[in-house]
């Protein structure tokens, strides 16, 4: 089968490789229709590299149609629709039963001092072969897959598989008070989505972001944008939005490659300059995040307010201002999405015809599986309005 493939630092290609099978009585095999490209594989693109091998099939939004079960498989057949969370979770474990998902005891890379394994992210977390690509095998079937109605077209659902659920989940631990109001910095996929189910819950949403086509995505869906570009301190601006005391809440939606922060990115670029065995242990032990969005967040809570984090992170010692933490007397919530936790919330929303959360102006590029090595170039340098890029690989 055709796949998308990892070579390298900004060199990803499809490649033909061998067609995934059934290799546990619990797996799925599923032939995939749409699959999306997350901010989550740009830091795979580049700055994670060393923790990338050469042949790793990137990917873990993807959706489809089953092709085969296995025989401990019953909650799903051949033939069923299906969307496939990005953690693999067995659903009676320990974690699993606290919902938390994201940390399944059956699938944590203990060798790795890691969570649960991920579809298509790294040696940290199981190098699982992922979903960019003709076909997926799907370990945990059991359990993971989540079943979705024929008719709608494949946006409404897709998202299921990740931007949704962790959207809908650094809304929940934002924790903002009824009628409050929430900022959210990066308005990519993730963020947008995040002040679209705020919105809807009645707050107040400011969201921050420098790339024009995003920021009037949000403004549709009655976010009020600001172009970080265009305030000197944006958190002076936010204050000023709020009577002088900064949102209830703010969520960072950015991740380690905030724009904004030099140091890091010096940092972070010779980190993918070094060998692996060099730069790999420098991520893990050493601070080398552009950490702006994260600061921004801090600064631009209320006293006792809160910052939920779901932009991703992965330096081991990033340094954080723990005196300013400690003084406003703020709380910090984050992690993974826990994917399942969220579904039952989410489909009452993803099947109502009137499409509440606008699933259908997300994707701004379908393309076919053969232009995926353009496509995570262009979405990596944010060009031609690349908001989110689907490819179909059936295409
Ligand atoms: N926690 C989870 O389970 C989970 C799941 C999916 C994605 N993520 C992470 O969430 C983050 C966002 O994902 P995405 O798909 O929306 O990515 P994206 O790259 O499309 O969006 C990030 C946005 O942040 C903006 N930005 C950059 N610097 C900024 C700054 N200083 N202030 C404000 N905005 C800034 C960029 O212009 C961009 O629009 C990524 O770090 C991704 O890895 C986490
Ligand atoms: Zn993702
Ligand atoms: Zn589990």
């Amino acid at each position: 089968m055709k796949a998308v493939v990892w070579h390298g630092p900004r060199d990803v290609r499809v490649d033909e490789v061998e067609d995934p099978r059934i290799e546990e009585p619990t797996d799925a095999v599923i032939k995939i229709t749409s699959t999306a490209i997350c901010g989550s594989d740009l830091h795979l693109y580049e700055v994670l590299g060393p923790f990338m091998s050469e042949g790793d099939v990137l990917g873990h939004e993807p959706m489809g149609i089953v092709e085969e079960v296995g025989s401990g498989v019953e909650q799903i057949k051949a033939g069923d629709r299906v969307v496939i969370p990005f953690n693999i979770s067995c659903g009676n474990c320990w974690m699993c039963d606290q919902n938390l998902f994201a940390q399944c005891e059956a699938t944590q890379n203990r060798d790795q001092d890691k969570g649960a394994s991920l579809f298509g992210y790294t040696k940290l977390y199981g190098q699982v072969p992922g979903g960019q690509a003709e076909y997926l095998r799907v370990p945990q079937a059991h359990f993971g897959p989540i079943k979705v109605p024929e008719g709608p077209p494949d946006d409404r659902f897709l998202y299921l598989s990740d931007v949704l659920p962790t959207a809908m989940q650094a809304v929940e631990y934002a924790d903002v008070p009824e009628g409050g109001t929430l900022a959210v910095f990066g308005l990519g996929p993730i963020g947008t989505m995040c002040g679209r189910i705020a919105a809807r819950k009645g707050q107040r949403v400011i969201g921050i972001d420098l790339v024009p086509e995003r920021l009037q995505l949000a403004e549709k869906h009655g976010i009020e944008a600001l172009d970080l570009e265009e305030h000197e301190e944006i958190s002076d601006t936010i204050r000023e939005m709020t009577g002088g005391r900064g949102t209830d809440a703010t969520i960072d939606a950015v991740g380690m490659e905030a724009h904004g922060a030099p140091v890091g990115k010096l940092a972070q670029k010779a980190a993918g300059l070094l060998p692996d065995a060099i730069a790999e242990p420098l991520i893990k032990r050493a601070g080398i995040d552009r950490m702006a969005a994260l600061y921004h967040c801090i600064d631009s809570v209320r006293r006792g307010g809160t910052v939920s984090i779901s932009g991703v992170y992965g330096g081991m010692a990033d340094p954080i201002p723990v005196f300013q933490l400690f003084d406003k007397g703020i709380q910090v919530r984050m992690g993974q999405a826990h994917v399942k936790r969220w579904i039952d919330d989410l489909m009452p929303l993803v099947t109502d015809d009137a499409d509440p959360l606008g699933t259908a102006d997300l994707a701004s590029h379908k393309i076919p599986i053969d232009a995926a090595p353009a496509a995570y170039e262009m979405f990596q340098k944010k060009e031609d309005g690349a908001t989110k890029v689907v490819i179909e690989p059936g295409r």
